[in-house]
């Protein structure tokens, strides 16, 4: 037997269960994984809220991990047992001591990354990948707007853009995750609870505002994102840590200056095995190269997932954070 959470119902975090399975064996080109190591995302809240619906419940809940190759099914020629290994998309179910899922969604770690920093990084570490990298190829010298810069996206985008050369506004909280995000590389940061954001922006930028805005709040966010941006420049609306954004009237875009808007996910990126092994050489090029260090602000046991679910949606944590089974 093994350990997994899992839910039945929708709703707060004490629907998440801790329970004994039998771990699955894996068939035609899946793997099994033992986890050492699983990632907490906001996106996990969202299923277990029902924002976003699981495909069927019971669910198990997750999508990120690190660890090693336990069993290999058919037709798997890239894996062996053994294998240091990590994963950021593929069936929910990543919260557990080991998760079965398609071997073309896994890939091996290079020497020099450990499990705890794969399973802080991947689904982040390749989000910002695309965000700064394909969403908007960034060169350089733009000045760009980041909502929630010391979570666990936003603190390895601090990091990135830093290293582009390009200028990060960071929106924060409190003054203690302003600090994160400039120790981080945030060029400038803003307490979007108590300043005018839009003024912010236009005296940081004598009043040229931003090239791109990058918003996973949302609904509280949405409008101000807007008003952040230059003339023909791009929304990036890719989360909803707020609430989901419901009923835009697509005329705001003209009325706020002809402004283009995209809402990405990393699946839409990392769609087939060659893009998603191209922003992983991306990904790990970047640490292994020392210009993004993760930092794993919170690590819970597996058991206490709800508790750092609490702690994510409660706005407590910073940087990444990790289960451990
Ligand atoms: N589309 C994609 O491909 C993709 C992939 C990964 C993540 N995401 C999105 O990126 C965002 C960040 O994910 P993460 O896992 O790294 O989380 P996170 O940024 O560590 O945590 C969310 C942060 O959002 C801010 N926030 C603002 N309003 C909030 C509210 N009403 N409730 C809770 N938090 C609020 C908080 O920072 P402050 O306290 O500083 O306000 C909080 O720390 C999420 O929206 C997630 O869905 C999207």
């Amino acid at each position: 037997m093994a350990k997994r959470i899992q839910f039945a119902q929708t709703g707060g975090s004490e629907v998440l269960e801790f329970i004994d399975v039998t771990p699955a064996e894996p068939g035609a080109g899946e793997v099994r994984v033992r986890n050492q190591a699983v990632g907490l995302n906001f996106i996990d809240i969202y299923f277990r809220t029902g924002l976003y619906p699981a495909p069927s419940l019971p669910s198990g809940l997750g999508t990120e991990g690190a660890g090693v190759v336990d069993a290999v099914g058919e037709d798997v020629t890239h894996l062996k047992a053994g294998d240091r290994v990590a994963y950021a998309q593929g069936p929910l179910g990543a919260y557990a001591e080991y998760h079965v899922l398609p071997a073309n969604k896994v890939v091996v770690l290079p020497d020099g990354v450990d499990v705890e920093t794969a399973a802080a990084c991947m689904l982040k570490g390749l989000t910002v990948q695309y965000l700064l990298r394909q969403t908007y190829p960034l060169r350089g010298g733009e000045t760009i707007l980041w909502h929630a810069a010391a979570g666990g996206v936003g603190s390895i985008a601090c990091q990135w853009a830093r290293a582009l050369g390009v200028k990060l506004i960071g929106t924060v909280s409190s003054p203690e995750k302003a600090v994160l995000a400039e120790q981080n590389g945030a060029w400038a940061t803003i307490d979007y609870t108590k300043e005018n954001v839009v003024e912010r922006v236009r005296e940081l930028t004598n009043g040229e505002m931003c090239d791109v805005v990058y918003d996973s709040v949302g609904k509280d966010t949405w409008e101000t994102s807007l008003d952040c941006l230059k003339p023909r420049s791009l929304m990036v609306s890719f989360g909803n840590a707020s609430g989901a954004v419901e009923g835009v009237n697509i005329g705001i875009l003209n009325q706020k200056g002809s402004l283009f808007v995209t809402r990405p996910s990393l699946n839409g990126y990392a769609d087939t095995r060659e893009r998603l092994e191209m922003m992983c050489d991306d990904l790990f090029g970047m640490l292994k190269g020392g210009e993004i260090k993760i930092d794993t602000g919170q690590k819970y046991p597996l058991a206490e997932a709800g508790k750092a679910q609490d702690a994510l949606q409660g706005r407590k944590t910073t940087g990444s954070t990790i289960l451990l089974p």
